[in-house]
């Protein structure tokens, strides 16, 4: 059975074909659905956030190729645009390629030569492939990264890394979830995450639908609320991961560690293998999304700036290794988090079928 998705659905003939996302720009006030019925349209929405987040981008990605084969666009060029219509989450072009490899692979060394039809229905089912694959690795984060939430635990996180991103219940998010089943969980901490307030508008919006008791906080308290001594546990997804295990995820993540290090308080990274880019050497390789000042002038619609000013708006940061106490994957977790550790993964979208925890050294309060 194909996995049923919050932020994303696939429409057959003769309403589709057509991807159909949950609207994310518009939540919390409305639940209301975007059709895309040709590439473009993905395109203009993964750069609006209508759909986002690293594993969900790319799902997003191998189903615009499906849809460019579906409609038999040119499919070469449309995996080319989709993948750069974001730069700094590595999945939306690994999803990308990971369809366009199965739609290309469908003509190869068949004979009589496949039809269009079939080549698109390749890449549709390499599309829900990797939807299948991104919640089973979902679920096996959640199992892993349950061992590290203490009784209690009061958890600090930031943007939002729930079931609007995945195809199961998240990264970071699906262990949160686990701990508050396992009733581990006191409280969740969710920074707004300016300047788009994925936090409030988005983990806050997952929380309520979950029952799970939460605050939302102004991204400048987190400092006072961890010298306070109310976190335990400061648990983040990433949008791309370097060989030397550098994190890029949303701006604020960085501060956060530096933070979690000063108030001697875990720093857990929570990502699927599909996150880890060896062909990125190092943090300072990683390109770095800028968007509009806009999203920092402005507010609900509102200025909250003078009108033309300049604004610096990194859509991410990195955060180096040494600040991160372990990465979670769906293999099991990586601690210390360094280069040498990482290659012990499989291939990206490696499966849950390697030998649990098995770099996990020390005490989490290192
Ligand atoms: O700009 P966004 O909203 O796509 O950024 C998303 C994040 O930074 C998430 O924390 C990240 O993708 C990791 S978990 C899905």
């Amino acid at each position: 059975m194909a996995t049923e998705m919050i932020a994303l659905r696939w429409l057959d003939p003769p309403d589709g074909p057509a991807i159909v996302l949950l609207d994310q720009t518009r939540l919390p006030a409305a639940e209301t659905y975007l059709t895309c019925t040709d590439v473009p349209q993905l395109i203009d929405a993964i750069g609006r956030l209508v759909v986002r987040g690293a594993p969900m981008l790319g799902v997003a990605g191998a189903f615009g190729v499906a849809l460019a084969a579906a409609r038999d666009d040119d499919v070469e060029a449309a995996a080319t645009a989709i993948a750069a219509a974001r730069p700094t989450a590595v999945n939306l072009g690994w999803g990308v390629r990971r369809a366009l490899a199965a739609w290309r692979a469908a003509a190869m060394g068949n004979d009589p030569v496949p039809s269009a039809q079939d080549r698109a229905l390749a890449a549709l089912a390499e599309a829900r492939a990797i939807a299948d694959q991104d919640a089973a690795a979902s679920a096996a984060m959640a199992r892993h990264g349950l061992g590290l939430v203490p009784p209690g635990a009061r958890i600090l996180t930031h943007c939002n890394t729930g079931g609007l991103v995945s195809a199961g219940a998240g990264t970071a998010f699906a262990v949160i979830l686990a701990a508050h089943q396992a009733g581990r969980l006191e409280r969740l901490w969710v920074d707004e995450t300016r300047p788009l307030l994925q936090g409030a508008r988005l983990t806050a919006w997952e929380a309520r639908r979950a029952g799970i008791p939460h605050s939302v906080l102004a991204d400048g308290a987190a400092a006072s609320l961890l010298a306070a001594g109310q976190v335990d546990l400061v648990l983040t997804g990433a949008d791309r991961i370097a060989a030397d295990g550098s994190v890029a995820n949303k701006v604020g993540t960085y501060g956060l560690a530096v933070l979690a290090r000063h108030h001697n308080v875990p720093f857990v990274v929570v990502a699927p293998v599909s996150t880890v880019d060896f062909g990125t050497p190092d943090g300072a390789s990683i390109t770095v999304e800028h968007r509009p000042a806009a999203e920092v002038a402005w507010l609900a619609g509102q200025p909250v700036a003078p009108a033309g000013t300049e604004a610096y708006n990194p859509a991410f940061d990195v955060t180096p290794a040494d600040l991160i106490t372990a990465l979670v994957t769906e293999e099991g977790l990586i601690h210390p988090v360094t280069e040498g550790n990482l290659r012990i993964l499989g291939t990206p979208g490696g499966s849950d079928t390697g030998p649990q925890n098995r770099c996990l050294r020390g005490t989490m309060r290192s």
